[in-house]
């Protein structure tokens, strides 16, 4: 836990509102394998990390809510009366969406004031808004007794990133940063909403991140079409989702669609396919075949799905050309944030000085790496600040 953190938001939030908070941590993601397979009903293999965003938060008795981010050093007055979506982008509409979204479920709050800051970057690719949704939804619903499960609440999340922040996301961010495990990665079917836990033996090996530093404009109009795109494919083919499509029933109509689209569900269908194949490498120790599978889906991902970037290619193909690296690819939505490495641990630190190095002569822009732990989901931070 980032102590430090927890004592910044803590001490503001007394401050400013004089009167003690509840505090809340809300953790980002990583993604092991399975990317833009959520929305298709299909398999992923996130996990928590032990960063994430930190609420202090507590009711009021003002006339409006207040929400300070610390981290922007700006803040928002709302009445709860009158919630609508700010413009696209903004980081206010996955507070309204999230407290518009209660309402909707049929819920009642009171006016509330919080303060929150965080230690991932945003565009990342590591899901800091599912963090920043999870810790206002868990958090009202401690304070104002909604009893909502985690399962109604992940959903309120989903909701308000797709009604307010207008991404029409899957499940995956917001279910990994409520239900994430310690050391464990979840391999979550998104069809049932139902995860088996993971414990994965890393031998040798660690995970990094290597953060490009980019993120392109458009990406959420991308994100968006490659849903849309996926839906009319399973449409044309009489098909729930893409899940439930084979390769050969694409191939039937492979000739009555645009080639860029067949690629598109082509990727979805194997990607699916790589996951369930990771799960079974991961149950048998087979740190190879797992590192296999992890380059083939960042290949997928940028020649198929299209949703890779230049930056990100070039940290995967340094990845590729040595000797220490078993697996990379991108993670997340895509067009810039991190990449996920699976480095030998004993060469990771030269490996990952020299790849820096490469990044700034060839881009003119630092990338940074990042260690990460597998962490608990959102949770309730306790008063003597432990978990
Ligand atoms: C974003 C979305 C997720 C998922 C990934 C891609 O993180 O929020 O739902 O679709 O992109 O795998």
């Amino acid at each position: 836990m980032n102590t430090e953190l927890v004592n910044t938001v803590k001490e503001t939030f007394i401050s400013k509102f004089n009167t003690d908070p509840l505090l809340v941590f809300s953790p980002g993601r990583i993604n092991i394998i399975g990317e833009h397979t959520d929305y298709n009903d299909g398999f992923v293999f996130p996990a928590a990390v032990d960063k994430g965003i930190y609420v202090a938060i507590q009711k009021s008795t003002s006339q409006d809510c207040t929400v300070i981010a610390l981290d922007l050093k700006e803040h928002i007055n709302f009445s709860l009366q009158t919630l609508k979506p700010l413009e696209v982008g903004r980081w206010e509409n996955y507070i309204l969406g999230v407290v518009a979204e209660i309402k909707k479920a049929g819920k009642s709050i009171g006016n509330f004031n919080a303060v929150f800051k965080g230690d991932i970057p945003a565009g990342a690719g590591m899901s800091s808004s599912a963090a920043l949704e999870n810790s206002i939804v868990f958090s009202l619903n401690a304070l104002f007794e909604l009893k909502l499960s985690k399962e109604d609440m992940i959903l309120i999340s989903q909701k308000a990133e797709h009604n307010y922040a207008k991404v029409k996301c899957g499940i995956m961010d917001q279910y990994a940063s409520m239900f994430g495990m310690e050391n464990n990665a979840l391999h979550l079917d998104c069809r049932n909403v139902t995860s088996k836990p993971y414990k994965i033996n890393f031998k040798a090996y660690q995970l990094v991140l290597i953060n490009t530093n980019v993120k392109h404009n458009l990406s959420d109009s991308a994100y968006n079409e490659r849903r849309a795109t996926c839906e009319r494919i399973s449409k044309l083919l009489n098909a729930k989702a893409l899940r439930d499509v084979k390769e050969k029933d694409l191939e039937r109509i492979k000739a009555q669609i645009p080639e860029e689209d067949y690629n598109k569900a082509l990727y979805v269908i194997q990607e699916n396919t790589r996951t369930i194949n990771a799960a079974k490498a991961i149950a048998q120790n087979d740190l190879e075949t797992l590192g296999r599978l992890i380059f083939e889906s960042h290949k997928g991902l940028s020649t198929m799905y299209k949703v890779s970037c230049n930056e990100l290619d070039f940290l995967v193909q340094e990845a590729k050309n040595s000797t220490v690296v078993l697996g990379a690819r991108m993670m997340g939505g895509g067009f810039g944030g991190c990449t996920i490495n699976l480095i030998e641990k004993e060469a990771s630190k030269t490996f990952t000085e020299t790849l820096a190095k490469a990044y700034k002569k060839t881009f003119n822009r630092d990338c940074s790496i990042y260690h990460v732990k597998l962490a608990n989901g959102t949770h309730i931070i306790n008063a003597n600040n432990s978990f």
